[in-house]
């Protein structure tokens, strides 16, 4: 059979990430979370003291480091899920703290860092049978993917689901600093210059409030049989 790339876009904790692991899983296509791999370069930015308290960043020296970060993703053999690696290390649990997250999209914002990931992930989709999420998957990484999806959620609903995933492993972070971040990324992700977050024209919008996890599978693994049979 043909394969093809799927395209996820969204806001932030909209649920995209699941979605796109498991849409892969069950299709036998690979998977790539594109958010990991600008969260991997804000780790890097932070631990080489290129953002200082304040959050200001020194944009000039961590594009002149571009060269020297190294990110890949490697298969846990008993979760069968994969890891973010940066320049070796594991760094999946780190990424995906709330240090990180307040400070990754001034990051993904830097052109120079856009460009250099945006090829990477091409890269990644060379020989198709691809999912991506991200937020300019469907825009700019691949305009031309066969399929995309745009997820939407509430800012309330998001909070939540990211509240009880960082309550899960064990963080400690309060529902109102969760919301305002995620409202604060949604006005970077959506106002910056750089491949702002943005439907494709051609993106069919999934709003997720209110549908449950079997309901959203059932209907992305509609939409898939139908756009690849359409291609016989
Ligand atoms: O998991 P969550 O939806 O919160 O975010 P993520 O997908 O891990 O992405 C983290 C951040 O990276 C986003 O808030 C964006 O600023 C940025 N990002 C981006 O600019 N372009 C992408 N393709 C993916 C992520």
């Amino acid at each position: 059979m043909q394969k093809i790339i799927i395209a996820i876009d969204g806001f932030s904790s909209s649920g995209k990430s699941t979605m796109a692991r498991e849409l892969a899983r069950n299709i036998g296509y690979a998977y790539i979370d594109s958010g990991a791999m600008y969260r991997a370069v804000t780790l890097y930015a932070l631990r080489h003291g290129m953002i200082d308290a304040d959050g200001r960043m020194d944009a000039e020296r961590l594009v002149a480091s571009l060269p020297d970060i190294r990110i890949d993703f490697r298969v846990d053999d008993t979760t069968g899920k994969s890891r973010t690696c940066l320049n070796g290390e594991d760094v999946e649990d780190e990424i995906r703290g709330m240090e990180v997250s307040s400070h990754v999209s001034p990051v993904a914002a830097i052109p120079e860092v856009r460009h250099r990931l945006v090829s990477l992930q091409q890269e990644y989709g060379r020989d198709k049978g691809i999912v991506m999420d991200g937020r300019d998957i469907g825009t700019t990484v691949f305009p031309n993917a066969e399929m995309k999806i745009f997820v939407n959620a509430s800012p309330e609903v998001r909070a939540h689901r990211r509240l009880l995933e960082l309550q899960q492993k064990g963080s400690s972070a309060d529902y109102e600093e969760v919301l305002a971040n995620i409202r604060e990324r949604d006005h970077i992700d959506r106002t910056r210059k750089e491949s702002p977050l943005r439907q494709a024209d051609d993106a069919i919008l999934l709003d997720n409030d209110n549908m449950t996890h079997q309901e959203q599978m059932d209907f992305l693994l509609k939409t898939f049989r139908h756009i690849v049979d359409g291609k016989h």
